[in-house]
């Protein structure tokens, strides 16, 4: 099973210069939480961003140079990477923007953070079509506990 995992301002934008543009605690132990054990796929710039493997995860870095990097597995293509488990196995597609686009067509759920705020960045999450999708949870916060603005954990999973 693929799920996606982003966390996206209201203007969907998900980063700016391969960094993150917010710092939400609850956000952070939620993708913590709901990844761990689980293998994650990212893009080679998502690898670099975070700067090194993920504990308690696999790590899968998708690039399409000849890169070796310590604790991860590799591969030239999403495909590629889907490949390396078992189809009842959930894997995390924890971005960025080019991974995403590719996975929102293979996808079967999707964990959204949504933050109520407009942020200015270099990257946004692609268009999906809502009408794919059904929203089975949704939980909003008003703040976080170091964060002044509402956000909400909703997830999805596809319709058609
Ligand atoms: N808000 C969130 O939840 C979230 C989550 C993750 C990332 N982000 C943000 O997103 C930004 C990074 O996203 P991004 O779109 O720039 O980069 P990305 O998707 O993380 O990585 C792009 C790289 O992946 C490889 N790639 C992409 N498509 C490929 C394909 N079809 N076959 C083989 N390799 C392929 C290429 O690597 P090579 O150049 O090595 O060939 C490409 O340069 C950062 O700002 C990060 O902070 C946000």
């Amino acid at each position: 099973m693929i799920s996606i995992i982003v966390a996206v301002a209201q203007n969907g934008t998900i980063g700016d210069k391969n960094s993150l543009l917010w710092h939400i605690r609850e956000d952070m132990k939620f993708f913590r939480t709901t990844t761990s054990g689980h293998p994650v796929i990212m893009g080679r710039k998502t690898y670099e961003s975070l700067g090194r493997p993920l504990p308690n995860r696999t790590n899968v870095v998708i690039s399409r140079q000849s890169l070796e990097i310590e604790g991860c597995k590799v591969v030239h293509s999403l495909e590629e990477a889907i490949a390396l488990f078992p189809a009842e196995e959930e894997l995390f597609v924890i971005g960025g923007a080019q991974i995403y686009r590719e996975a929102l067509s293979l996808a079967d759920r999707l964990y959204l953070t949504l933050i109520e705020h407009d942020y200015e960045g270099d990257t946004s999450f692609p268009e999906w079509d809502r009408e794919d999708w059904k929203l089975i949870r949704s939980q909003r916060f008003e703040q976080g506990e170091s964060y002044p603005y509402p956000f909400r954990f909703e997830q999805y999973e596809r319709s058609r």
